[in-house]
């Protein structure tokens, strides 16, 4: 037992904080999905999405949370599964989903293009049509929602806080070992760096009768690295950076390949997220070197990375959403390109 504030490794981690109770149930059926795909000769890709949230309290009333509607991670499952893969989509709960992402309750709300036929024709009941200038988009997303369903190539798990995501996380990658090169890791959720170890949580809600409130939260384990040494088998793993100034994109991309030494990290800038991202990736014939956690990128390591800049035109505001093109669309071609690519060096 300990009071003051530490910094964990991933293996302190998971010693000390209690796994979500239905993991074990949860892990037995991701099991069984991956074991399908196995034999059906797909590649999987874990897509995480969304934010997770940090309790204050164990009889939680207050939480800190992390900006995300999973939009990224929510629209990049379905461009994978339509290039054929199986998903696994680990997402924070009620944010977006494949397919009914498209019916948003605030942006597109179904019950908006619902109709009320025939209730003037006596003794017939009336029936819900579908108003006909939407038809046609409702048909395509339902067409290939029900293909995934009738394949059964989508699996859905959900988080809430960065606990149930880092326990989820460490046994759905140990989980996809066994695909080895055919695993993808797509890391798009939006993590909390922070948390409040359960051990120095307030059991009931905290007072406000004792002026401001100061809490000092651990900083969350840096995973990548387990991930890749550890956790996973050669599997392909791409990770997200946002930043909000530019000068620190390329920077924080090239330190955490240096330091992780996964495949590929995507960077994007918050307001420009949805047109432009930079894939930064590895020259061939380099490798990272050993460096301690924190430690920056040296100039001299800059010539050994490479940058694939991703852009699509801003869409004029008359545009119908559904005839947007999603940049989702770009990074799911180039990522399944370089997946390829790596399942056949094996
Ligand atoms: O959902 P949207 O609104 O569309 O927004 C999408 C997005 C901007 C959230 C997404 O594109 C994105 O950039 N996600 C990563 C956000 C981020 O800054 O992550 P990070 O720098 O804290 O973490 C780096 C990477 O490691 C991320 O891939 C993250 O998912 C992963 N990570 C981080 C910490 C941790 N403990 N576990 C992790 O898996």
């Amino acid at each position: 037992m300990y009071s003051e504030p530490t910094t964990f490794s991933a293996e302190e981690y998971f010693a000390t904080q209690l796994p979500p109770p239905t993991l074990q149930h949860e892990i037995e059926r991701v099991r069984e999905f991956i074991s399908r795909q196995a034999k059906e000769g797909r590649n999987v890709v874990l897509v995480t999405s969304g934010g997770t949230t940090v309790p204050l309290e164990l009889n939680v009333v207050r939480f800190l949370d992390n900006f995300s509607a999973g939009t990224r991670g929510a629209t990049s499952a379905e461009y994978f599964l339509k290039a054929g893969y199986a998903v696994i989509f680990m997402h924070r709960q009620f944010s977006l989903q494949p397919f009914s992402r498209h019916y948003s309750h605030s942006t597109n709300p179904f019950l908006d293009f619902l109709e009320i036929d025939g209730v003037d024709q006596e003794g017939s009941p009336p029936i819900v049509s579908v108003t006909p200038s939407k038809r046609a988009d409702l048909l395509d997303v339902l067409t290939m929602y029900k293909a995934v369903h009738a394949e059964g190539t989508l699996h859905t798990l959900t988080f809430v806080t960065v606990n149930d995501y880092l326990w989820l996380l460490r046994a759905v990658s140990q989980e996809l070992s066994v695909l080895e090169r055919k695993a993808m890791f797509y890391l798009a959720a939006a993590v909390s760096d922070f948390f409040l170890p359960r051990q120095r949580m307030s059991e009931h809600k905290i007072q406000s009768g004792k002026g401001s409130l100061h809490i000092e939260m651990d900083q969350v384990p840096k995973i990548l690295k387990p991930m890749v040494d550890e956790w996973t088998k050669d599997g392909f793993i791409v990770s997200f950076k946002l930043e909000t100034d530019d000068n620190l994109l390329l920077p924080k991309a090239k330190a955490a390949l240096e330091r992780y030494g996964h495949q590929v990290v995507i960077g994007n800038d918050l307001h420009r997220r949805k047109y432009e991202v930079v894939f930064v990736s590895r020259k061939a014939g380099t490798s990272p070197r050993a460096s301690p956690p924190g430690s920056p990128t040296s100039a001299a390591n800059e010539d050994q990375f490479e940058e694939y800049w991703l852009r699509i035109p801003i869409p004029d505001a008359s545009i119908p959403p559904h005839q947007v093109k999603e940049i989702e669309e770009d990074i799911i071609v180039e990522l399944v390109k370089r997946h390829t690519a790596w399942v056949s060096r094996t």
